[in-house]
């Protein structure tokens, strides 16, 4: 009997004992494909020599110093790489070890920032239904996957939700994408007017919704709008790139395809690619240097913070990316997945949509494709095409309540930006008979 309290505190599970590249594998000798990355997080793959040996090298020289004492040579340079690269007007870099704790940050900031310029009558978070933000209780108070939140609504922060950008489902037949986007972004005004601007701080959102839609890209136009929106009433922009940044969509952040920069941006993720626990906040410059005019201090801090090793690690992960020019494989071999999938599943009975940018993708299950009806939640089909995926050597990332947060079942795709033509295609060939199989177990 396990000591471990698991995720699941009767399920049985597997033992992980080794990785290299693409493929995980267990103690039975199994091997998978990991078409996931986990959760989006292994965009190197597994057992990448450089990232090891970059670990090695800095646990050898110093692997913790608290930050109330010291900086460290890593943290800084970490620092200095994200930045040089971050969009415009984000200066400062906050380093934790989780995307909740980069969310947990952003919000905090947020907050401290009205405090520090005399606006502390800002305390309203707006955010999306639909969408994940980490589970600690200020990211689960924003979040919208009101699943997590049932059990613990009672100890969450007021929380201001407005609709999510969902073309496949929420855009009219009469709407263009355009028109469509517009719609649901002034959605944000009306809802700042209804809390009064004065009292809102910051509109939280996932620039491609991940985990809780799978892979939904927004309409075009539409964050420019939310862009504009906030400015117009003083509200900070959070962009959560938690799953969606660090390359995942073929640009280094995803916003960068979206025309515009936010003032507060947590990633995590794909920045230390599995090796390290590391998440971190991108702060704006107007909003460091209120806080130098001010107090000069922002009241939160872990003893984790900046840890060196972790710091190393996500260093030589960008790095690497970076030299190997890895984003334009994202770009060239999502290119070829998107294909494949449409291929295997655009005229699937029960696929209503495949959707997705780079090497982040998903497929919508529907048990009728005219209406878009989901299939009965309590068929459970995500949990049965992960079992069948598992079975047939496939890690992929399913997840239930895609349409309305109960009913609705996607399968989430975040291959390892090192995937070449061939894996794509045994991740697809495998995707399709373990969907298959699983539509066919359900019925
Ligand atoms: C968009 C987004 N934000 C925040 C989080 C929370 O990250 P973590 O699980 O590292 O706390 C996740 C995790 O899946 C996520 O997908």
């Amino acid at each position: 009997m396990s000591h471990v309290l698991h995720r699941s505190v009767n399920g049985a599970y597997s033992v992980a004992v080794g990785g290299k590249g693409v493929m995980l594998y267990d103690a039975q000798g199994k091997s998978y494909i990991d078409a996931s990355g986990g959760a989006a997080v292994s965009c190197l793959g597994h057992g990448h020599p450089d990232i090891v040996a970059a670990m090695h090298a800095q646990i050898d020289k110093l692997a913790y110093a608290h930050t109330s004492f010291f900086t460290s040579e890593p943290a800084e340079e970490l620092a200095e790489h994200l930045i040089a690269r971050a969009p415009k007007g984000l200066s400062n870099v906050f380093i934790c070890s989780s995307g909740s704790e980069a969310i947990e940050a952003c919000l905090k900031l947020a907050r401290h920032y009205f405090i520090e310029t005399g606006e502390s009558r800002r305390t309203n978070f707006i955010s999306r239904r639909q969408s994940y933000h980490g589970i600690t209780v200020g990211a689960l108070s924003v979040g919208g996957r009101m699943k997590d939140r049932a059990p613990f609504k009672e100890m969450l922060l007021t929380g201001h939700h407005i609709a999510p950008c969902y073309l496949y489902r929420d855009r009219r037949t009469d709407e263009t994408p355009e028109q469509y986007g517009l719609r649901v972004a002034d959605e944000l005004e009306a809802k700042i007017l209804e809390l009064g601007p004065d009292t809102v701080a910051a509109f939280v959102a996932e620039t491609v919704v991940g985990a809780t839609l799978g892979a939904a890209t927004p309409a075009p136009g539409y964050f420019k709008r939310i862009r504009e929106i906030c400015d117009r009433h003083g509200v900070l922009l959070i962009l959560d790139e938690v799953m969606c940044g660090m390359g995942r969509t073929g640009t280094l952040h995803a916003c960068e395809q979206e025309g515009i920069a936010p003032d507060l941006m947590a990633i995590a993720k794909g920045l230390g690619a599995g090796y390290a626990p590391i998440g971190a906040m991108l702060a704006s410059g107007r909003i460091v240097d209120a806080i130098r005019q001010g107090s000069g201090a922002f009241p939160h801090s872990q003893t984790y913070n900046g840890h060196p090793l972790a710091c190393a690690t996500a260093l030589a992960v960008q790095k690497v990316i970076e030299r190997d020019d890895l984003l334009a494989n994202v770009r060239l071999q999502g290119d070829h997945l998107e294909r494949r999938l449409k291929e295997r599943f655009g005229n699937h009975h029960h696929v209503g949509d495949v959707r997705g940018r780079g090497h982040f993708w998903g497929i919508e299950l529907v048990a009728d494709r005219a209406s878009k009806t989901p299939f009965e939640a309590n068929l459970k089909l995500n949990a049965r095409i992960k079992q069948a995926a598992m079975a047939r050597g496939l890690m992929v990332y399913p997840m239930g309540g895609t349409a309305d947060g109960t009913a609705g079942d996607h399968v989430l795709l975040a291959p390892p930006f090192i995937a070449d033509a061939a894996v794509m295609d045994m991740i697809v060939e495998r995707l399709g008979e373990a969907v298959d199989a699983a539509i066919a177990d359900a019925l």
